[in-house]
This record gives structure tokens, C-alpha cells and sequence, in this order.
């Protein structure tokens, strides 16, 4: 975090570490070699700016860790350095405060402890049927003579229609929803240029509008609905802001939306490219909620997140003084061979997929994490049981973004004859 474009690319081509990491990551290259090398240093890596870490239980040290805290990122512009800070701004921000990715105990505890209350597992399970006749319809609305595009025609929507509901968005209301979780999507990533940056800040200042309209009308109409069961938490005076209120709405959005949609993405791209792994699940289906593990293990959909030390510290031994950014690189990790045997393999029966960090750790684990397994579960068995025979197409493209590892396009042919 923190650090914009232009110096990640100088710091890359010094050798700088996680200069090379976010560089090769936009450009599409596996990274595995590198992690290794990265891990070969010991428990961290030194950086131009601080450290940067491959092993499993560093990134739990550090994300667990009282002595660092969550950073906001700093835009850069290019050559000309230009920084702009959103905080200035009023507009609220999927990654800027008071988002909860950024704000810290006992801010965080609260606001934290509020948010969970209504993001139960259960209230998850709730929503499972409503995904499936989700996930048909989207798959119903597929022509299987023609080559599609999963991305556009299904990873990109099941997710929105999703987190739709739990927001209680109106049928009429959801293009406009979908519009904006694209167009805010590139403000979770890392390094964004100025020129998208304003073009990001008119999409969240509309968002923003439509948003505090939307709660009043919830509030004047609750329905049966997260973002509902939020605002009365907040009407009854038990501490969420106005602007918590909104902002953990519009991460709600902007994280399902990203994420959510490269987990189908980088799925249905690793099950159709081993058929070895699909024969498996289709003797042993159980497996199914495991494999979703192991696909975010293998390819994760966030690939680092980073924290400031805030007081002198020492991580397995190694000192890191106050001031310094550690990059936690998730997607290391989860190739760490002390924790995952043969950890470049990708097994849908590995019996410890669930030990990734693509949730990340401590007291910032990803609140949507029992949403989007379930998600991840119900949309690629719906679309491998709807096509067995699913083929990649030419054409496939990853998104050239830094933090965020997922498919730009999918193009497959669905089925044998098709
Ligand atoms: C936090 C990943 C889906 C909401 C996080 C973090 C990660 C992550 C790595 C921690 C970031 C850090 O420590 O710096 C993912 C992945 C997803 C996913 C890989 C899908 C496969 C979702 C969904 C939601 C969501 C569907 C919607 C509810 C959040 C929120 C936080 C968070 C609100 C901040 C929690 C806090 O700071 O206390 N996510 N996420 N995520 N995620 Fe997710």
C-alpha cells in the first residue's frame, strides 16, 4: 500500500522485491518462482520500503499483530507524482476511511462487532437457495452452440445479483448497481493511475447519492435484508455512523464484486485446464465445498495486502522498526511447502486447503468469507453439472491489475459439439 505506480516500476527494475512482485503480477506472469526466491530470504525479505513476506506463518504473524496496522492506499500520478489523498474528499471509498479494511481498534472493534451481528453464517445459509435459482437462471440464459464469454455472461453477474439481495437493491435499480460495482472496482486495486481515479471518484459520488437514497428508503420500508437489519442496528443507536453505515455497504458491493467474480473466473479456468481434478469430484461430489479452498490456495483472488509497523517490533525473529510497510504476499503463502505438501499441485481432496490465507488473518478476516464460499461452491457446480464438457476457448485474458488476480475474459465452448 502507499506506494504509487512509477516507484514500484523503479523499484523493480533496482530488484526491488515487491516492485518485481506487483510489475510481473500486472503483466500477467506466474509468480511462483519468485515466491520461492522471496521465501529463500528467511521469514521476511527486505524491500526499498520495508519487507515483503512468502511464508505462511509470517503473513499470520504480521496480519495478527497489534504492532501494524491496516494502511490506505495514496494515488499517484505518473511522473509527475501527483499524490491525492481521498480522505480530503467527502465521497466515501470502498478502501478509504472509514471503510473497516482500513480503520483500526477500537474503532474497529465496534464498528467490527456490529457489522458481524447482521454477516452471520447463518444468514449466509439463508441466502444459499436464492443463489442457486441465481446461478440456474444465468445458466439457463446461455446458448450452447455458440462460444460465450463466462465472464460477462456469468462470473461477472451471479455475485452482483448476490450481494443485490443482501443490500435489498429493487429489481429496477440493479442495472444501475451493476454499473457502478464496475466501475468502482478498480479502486481496490493497487497503483491506480490519476486518470482512473477521477473517473472512479464520479462513479462512487453517484453511487454515494443513489445509496443515501436507497437507505431512506429502507428505512421508511425495511425489507428482509442485510443492509435493512444494518440500519435498524444504526436507528436503535448502537454506534454505526451514517457514514459506517454507507461505507461498509459500498465495500459490501465493491468487495463482492471483485472478488467474488475471479474466484468463479480463476475455478472454472483450473477445473476445465485439469480433468483429472473433475473426475474426482464427479466419484466423490462431497469434495466440492474443499475444491473451493483449494482454488483459492492455488490462484488466489487477492493476491497481497500490506500494514505499517507502528512501534519496533520483531516478526520470527526478524526486527522491523516503526514506519515501515510489510507486503504479506497471500498467494506465497498459500505455496508455502511447511504448511502444503506439494504445494504447486493442484488438488481438489488436499485435506488442509482451507489453511490459505486468501482471506487474510486476524482481527481484518475477510467478513464475507462464509458468503463467498458458499458463492464459489454453488456457482461452479451448477456450471459444471450444466456442462460437463466445458472447454477453454482462445482468447482467455487476465485483468492487468496488481492486487486483484482474476480473468478479464473466459471464452469457452460449453459443449463437445459446440
Ligand atoms: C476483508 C478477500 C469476498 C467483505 C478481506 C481481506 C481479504 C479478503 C484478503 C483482508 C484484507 C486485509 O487484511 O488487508 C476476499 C476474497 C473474497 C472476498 C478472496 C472472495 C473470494 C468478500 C465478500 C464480501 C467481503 C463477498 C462481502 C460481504 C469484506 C470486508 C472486509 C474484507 C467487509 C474487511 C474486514 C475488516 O477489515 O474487518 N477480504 N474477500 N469479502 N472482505 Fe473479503
Amino acid at each position: 500500500h502507499g506506494v504509487p505506480r512509477v516507484a514500484l516500476r523503479l523499484a523493480a527494475r533496482k530488484g526491488d522485491l515487491q516492485g518485481r512482485i506487483t510489475v510481473e503480477a500486472s503483466n500477467g506472469n506466474d509468480l511462483t518462482g519468485l515466491f520461492d526466491e522471496i521465501r529463500a530470504h528467511g521469514p521476511l525479505a527486505p524491500t526499498g520500503i520495508g519487507h515483503v513476506t512468502t511464508r505462511h506463518a509470517a503473513v499470520r504473524e504480521v496480519l495478527g499483530s497489534d504492532a501494524f496496522h491496516a494502511t490506505r492506499p495514496r494515488y499517484g500520478d505518473g511522473v509527475l507524482g501527483k499524490i491525492a489523498d481521498w480522505a480530503s474528499t467527502d465521497v466515501l471509498h470502498p478502501v478509504q476511511p472509514p471503510s473497516l479494511l482500513v480503520t483500526e481498534p477500537p474503532d474497529h472493534t465496534r464498528y467490527r462487532k456490529l457489522v458481524t451481528r447482521v454477516f452471520t453464517v447463518r444468514a449466509v445459509e439463508q441466502l444459499r437457495h436464492r443463489t442457486q435459482e441465481i446461478a440456474e437462471q444465468l445458466l439457463d440464459g446461455l446458448d450452447p452452440r455458440d462460444p460465450v464469454d463466462l465472464i460477462e455472461t456469468y462470473c461477472g453477474l451471479l455475485p452482483v445479483t448476490v450481494i443485490s439481495e443482501i443490500l435489498g437493491v429493487p429489481q429496477e435499480d440493479r442495472a444501475k448497481v451493476l454499473a457502478f460495482g464496475a466501475a468502482a472496482a478498480p479502486s481496490l486495486d493497487l497503483g491506480l493511475s490519476w486518470r482512473v481515479f477521477r473517473s472512479v471518484e464520479t462513479t462512487l459520488t453517484s453511487f454515494d447519492a443513489w445509496l443515501s437514497h436507497h437507505i431512506d428508503t429502507l428505512r421508511a420500508n425495511p425489507g428482509n435484508n442485510l443492509l435493512s437489519q444494518l440500519i435498524s442496528a444504526r436507528d436503535e443507536g448502537i454506534g454505526l455512523t451514517e457514514r459506517e453505515l454507507k461505507s461498509t455497504a459500498g465495500l459490501v458491493l465493491a468487495a463482492g464484486f471483485e472478488t467474488t467474480v475471479n474466484l468463479l473466473g480463476n475455478g472454472i479456468s483450473l477445473l476445465a485446464r485439469n480433468p483429472d481434478q473433475l473426475e474426482v469430484l464427479r466419484a466423490r461430489p462431497e469434495l466440492w465445498a474443499n475444491t473451493v479452498d483449494e482454488v483459492l490456495r492455488y490462484d488466489p483472488p487477492v493476491l497481497l495486502t500490506g500494514r505499517m509497523c507502528m512501534r519496533d517490533t520483531e516478526i520470527l525473529g526478524v526486527p522491523v522498526r516503526r514506519g515501515q510497510l510489510v507486503a504479506t504476499v497471500l498467494a506465497g503463502a498459500n505455496r508455502d511447502p511447511e504448511v502444503f505438501a506439494d504445494p504447486h499441485r493442484f488438488d481438489v481432496a488436499r485435506d488442509n486447503a482451507r489453511d490459505h490465507v486468501s482471506f487474510g488473518a486476524g482481527r481484518h478476516y475477510c467478513l464475507g468469507a462464509a458468503l463467498a464460499r458458499m458463492e464459489g461452491e454453488i456457482g461452479l457446480r451448477a456450471m459444471f453439472r450444466r456442462f460437463p464438457d466445458l472447454r477453454l476457448e482462445q482468447g482467455a485474458g487476465r485483468r492487468p491489475t496488481r492486487i486483484l488476480r482474476g480473468f478479464e475474459r473466459l471464452p469457452v465452448s460449453l459443449t463437445a459439439s459446440g
